[in-house]
């Protein structure tokens, strides 16, 4: 990690008394707004405020995600109409970090078409800003660090946007290369955090009142791998479990292969963990899954899935699928719903495909249109929107801990919360509860929450 000290310093005493602004806004995934945060942590080092609107800024960075184009799209439609506000102040800074940027043809691209960018940042970004800042500040009209992957800098001080949930990365890239993902290529290899860094840094937060700690990697279940054997994945929670306090402990993602029966019995066993495990299939196709290269059956899924159920009839499975994989038949769809219907998941998140260019799915045939794919997805989401309904009734006269964490949007004077289920709860509550934990007794269902109120 470089030391980034007399750089910082040297921002710092330029802003001086400037009551400069910055606006960072992260379009990807958890792992990606918590790098944003950790861009906002040097940015507060160096002097500068934050704003949510982009109209009063002085420094403007997009943390961009790369996983779909329609992500990439939505980030240079927002870049071109930025365009207009560097004419109307033309002190103005734009940066653009994140893992599209680890492409070197957007990086290019970025270049060529988009002058109102001063900045692009790989996922490097962390390291590389305070000198790319200085080099604007300096007059530099473009400057550019599309180094890769040095995401080390996990010990920077975050700019958190809660005061009561916080995302822990323990490790960064991703080494399964699926088919059909960009991720491991803007990402780079598996690197795992130092166990000691994760405990101190998850036994700061819970001193410091955080309720919800969210382990991130691409797959927790990897964790350690490159740490010779001194520490897995259950082994870390089991760690964590043991720290004191009122907390709940989540992660995410959890990739199939690698679900051992460790980790159930792990979750089981830990009071503080979540009673939820997010366990992203991709498809109902055994077929679709050995081109996707996923490296599971949907055999071997079952066989873990019916593991948990053993353990706990009515515990709850979230997971992710991709609709329209190149040249999945009709008969590999039905099987996804077939597969849904099966686990009863509570939550899914699915996705049309959405072709990458320079992995492997990129190349293949793909004779499917886009008419059946959007047909295909409309039908999953009214299967599972059904299965939700039905399978959310189950913990209605269940006594819920839930963690209060906003104001309800579609009732007045009702609050939301998570459950350790990762169900949406909706109950009657005065604001001051959010960022606590409360029990509520489940009184009702709907498809997306599960309404109550709260006991004692
Ligand atoms: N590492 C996680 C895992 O394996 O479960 C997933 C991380 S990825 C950022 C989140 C989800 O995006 C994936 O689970 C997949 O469903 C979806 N995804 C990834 N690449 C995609 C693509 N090219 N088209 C559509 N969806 C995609
Ligand atoms: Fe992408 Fe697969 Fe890695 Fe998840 S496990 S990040 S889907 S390559
Ligand atoms: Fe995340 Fe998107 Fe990058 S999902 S790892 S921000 S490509």
């Amino acid at each position: 990690m470089n030391d980034n000290t007399a750089l910082i310093d040297e921002i710092s005493r330029r802003i001086g008394s400037e009551n400069l602004l910055a606006h960072v806004r992260s379009f990807g995934c958890q792992l990606n707004v918590s790098d944003g945060e950790k861009i906002k942590g040097v940015l507060k080092q160096c002097g500068y405020g934050f704003t949510d609107d982009e109209a009063e800024a002085d420094l403007i960075i997009l943390n961009t995600c790369a996983v779909r184009e329609s992500a990439e799209d939505r980030v240079f439609g927002i870049v071109g109409s930025m365009k207009k506000l560097k004419e109307q102040k033309p002190s103005l800074i734009i940066g653009i970090a994140g893992c599209m940027t680890a492409q070197s043809h957007i990086a290019e691209k970025i270049k060529k078409s988009y002058p109102q960018v001063d900045i692009v940042l790989g996922t490097s970004a962390i390291n590389a800003l305070p000198q790319l800042l200085l080099d604007c500040m300096n007059g530099a009209r473009f400057s550019a660090d599309i180094t890769e992957y040095d995401d080390f800098s996990a010990e920077v001080e975050q700019v958190r946007e809660s005061s009561f949930k916080a995302s822990v990365p323990i490790m960064f890239g991703c080494n399964n290369f699926c088919t059909y993902c960009i991720v491991p290529y803007v990402r780079g290899r598996e690197r795992s955090r130092a166990p000691e860094d994760i405990i101190a840094e998850v036994e700061g937060l819970v001193r410091s009142g955080y309720k919800e700690i969210m382990l991130l990697g691409q797959n927790v279940n990897s964790y350690g791998n490159d740490l010779g054997g001194e520490m897995s994945f259950p082994q870390l929670l089991r760690r964590l479990n043991d720290i004191s306090g009122d907390f709940i402990i989540r992660f995410m993602s959890s990739h199939p292969k690698d679900a051992s029966r460790e980790l159930i019995d792990t979750i089981f066993e830990c009071d503080k963990v979540a009673k939820h495990l997010h366990l992203p299939v991709q498809s109902g196709s055994s077929d679709v899954l050995r081109r996707m290269n996923r490296s599971y059956t949907v055999e071997k899924y079952l066989s873990t899935v019916d593991y948990i159920y053993s353990r706990d009839p009515d515990f709850s499975l979230t997971t992710d699928l991709i609709v329209g994989f190149p040249n999945e038949t009709n008969e590999d769809f039905e099987a996804t719903l077939d597969i849904i219907k099966r686990v009863k998941y509570d939550i899914i998140y699915s996705f049309i495909y959405s072709k990458r260019s320079g992995t492997k799915a990129a190349v293949m045939d793909d004779p499917i249109d886009d008419e059946t794919k959007g047909r295909r997805m409309r039908t999953l989401l009214e299967v599972q929107r059904e299965i939700s309904t039905e399978h959310y009734k189950r913990f209605i006269g269940r006594r819920m801990r839930v963690l209060a964490d906003d104001v309800s949007k579609k009732k007045e004077g009702y609050l939301t919360g998570k459950s350790s289920e990762f169900i949406i709860v909706e109950f009657p509550g005065d604001r001051s509860l959010i960022g606590q934990f409360v029990d509520v007794e489940v009184t009702g269902a709907m498809n997306w929450a599960v309404t109550g109120s709260i006991i004692g």
